[in-house]
């Protein structure tokens, strides 16, 4: 028999999960089961994950399954909608921090987010043409022609997605001499897009071939997939920060401080994008999503103006004592909540329903909880896609501003060695109630290193 659900806020479906953290493992999935409606054999594969016969089928060579903890980042209010967002990650801090990011944005309303039409680019490369000027307009003129060979996906097109548009590139001077690049627009609705970019691009490359009298070289996604980005935003009344030791005043000018010299040194930017995908790479691997591809897309674009920088930007807003941080996050987000290992991967399957994002294309439904400001971008994709990128850009900026904020006043060691102590403890062979209680002691000793937790283990008889 199911035992009686914890509840851990007023609201029933809030997903400020007050005190979730300290609770056992099995009551943390038994509050996650009740808030996402998921049956008993999707609250299994929380745990189960993949067979072996499915990775085996899965990818080449296959020996086994690698597994990571799946950790809940709790506390979103995005668009006025609640979340509990799946985290697959190995680094012990990075759901905590975002869970503690997305309250201080709680405390301004939540973030507001927005994205853009889910449109990908198919680029061809065309080399040998011999006036490329002259084959530009040509490949302009046959246009309808191209993207009507371009439509390569009856289903695409259906759903109202399918190529959109094209634009011609010169690139006039590369070692292999000068090429023209044409680019196709393809709207990929709900699909990652990868696949209908790719088939698109092999379909029409004969055609241009024809129309400009050169040599198609690459048919193939770019992964810069800059018209199809996702942004959060977040306004926070400095209060939200007065701790023991700073007035949130002080917090939040240390924050912008921040933020300028990430915006104007590469070597810090890296640093701080770094801590950006600490996030996002854990929500896209939950949902079975390509966070290579958003990862090579975002930082190219985060160099888009010849230099890297910040993909966040904090600034402080407002007159002196009724201060409000603002912070920011936009970036490419070809994210996908159908096709590949989304469907075909039972947790992420799970991870998708967990988000609400489970009920197939475009329906515009969405279980985020409703809050209480509602609002959404009027330019958004509506559907799951565009849902789950704009999920992913509110977690990126939460885990930016915990990781800012710690970095602005008491450093990040101080919390990093507690859960770091943890980890310690279990290499030395704690288990269960054990790992608190090694931990917990190696950090009042200030000595976080293995052969102490083996001592501490072995003086308790383990
Ligand atoms: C650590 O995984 C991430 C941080 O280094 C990010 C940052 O410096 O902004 C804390």
């Amino acid at each position: 028999m199911r035992r009686p659900v914890i509840i851990l806020n007023k609201e029933r479906h809030s997903s400020r999960l007050e005190g979730f953290y300290r609770r056992g493992l099995n009551d943390r999935v038994e509050i996650l089961a009740d808030w996402a409606e998921l049956s008993a054999a999707e609250t299994a594969l929380l745990a189960e994950s993949i067979g072996a016969e499915q990775a085996d089928a899965m990818i080449e060579n296959a020996v086994g399954r690698f597994a990571l903890p799946l950790g809940i980042g709790a506390n979103f209010l995005i668009n006025g909608r609640n979340y509990l967002v799946p985290m697959a990650v190995e680094e012990p801090s990075v759901v905590a921090a975002v869970s503690f990011g997305a309250l201080l944005a709680r405390a301004g309303g939540g973030f507001s987010a927005g994205s853009t039409q889910p449109v990908m680019i198919a680029q061809i490369q065309l080399l040998d043409v011999r006036d490329p000027s002259k084959a530009e307009k040509e490949i302009l003129a046959a246009s309808e022609q191209i993207l009507a060979c371009a439509e390569t996906s009856p289903s695409l097109t259906r759903l109202g997605g399918g190529p959109q548009g094209l634009e011609v590139r010169h690139l006039p001077d590369t070692p292999a001499g000068p090429m023209l690049v044409v680019h196709i627009l393809i709207d990929c609705r709900d699909a990652m897009g990868a696949n209908a970019a790719n088939t698109a691009a092999e379909a029409v490359a004969p055609l241009l071939e024809r129309v400009t009298g050169g040599r198609a070289g690459l048919r193939i996604l770019s992964n810069l997939s800059d018209r199809r980005r996702a942004w959060a935003e977040v306004k926070i009344p400095a209060s939200a920060f007065d701790g023991d030791e700073y007035p949130g005043r002080d917090v939040v000018h240390q924050i912008a401080e921040a933020s300028a010299f990430a915006y104007a040194d590469p070597y810090r930017a890296a640093t701080h994008n770094k801590g950006i995908f600490n996030g996002v790479d854990a929500v896209l691997l939950a949902t079975g999503n390509d966070w290579r591809a958003v990862e090579a897309g975002a930082h190219a674009w985060a160099a888009r103006d010849g230099q890297y920088r910040a993909l966040t930007s904090w600034r402080v807003q407002g007159a002196a004592g009724s201060e409000l941080l603002h912070g920011r996050l936009e970036m490419p987000l070809a994210v996908g909540t159908v096709g590949g290992a989304t469907r075909s991967h039972p947790s992420a399957r799970v991870a998708l329903k967990i988000l609400g994002l489970d009920s197939g294309v475009n329906d515009g439904g969405d279980r985020g909880r409703p809050g209480s400001r509602g609002g959404e971008v009027a330019l958004s994709y509506k559907g799951a896609a565009g849902k789950l990128s704009k999920i992913v850009a509110a977690v990126g900026l939460a885990q930016n501003l915990a990781a800012l904020r710690a970095l602005a006043t008491t450093g990040i060691q101080k919390g990093h060695m507690r859960l770091h102590a943890r980890q310690v403890a279990v290499s030395a062979g704690a288990q269960g109630k054990a790992v608190g209680v090694i931990a917990g002691t190696l950090v009042s000793e200030g000595n976080i290193r293995v052969e102490r937790a083996r001592e501490l283990l072995r003086s308790t008889g383990n």
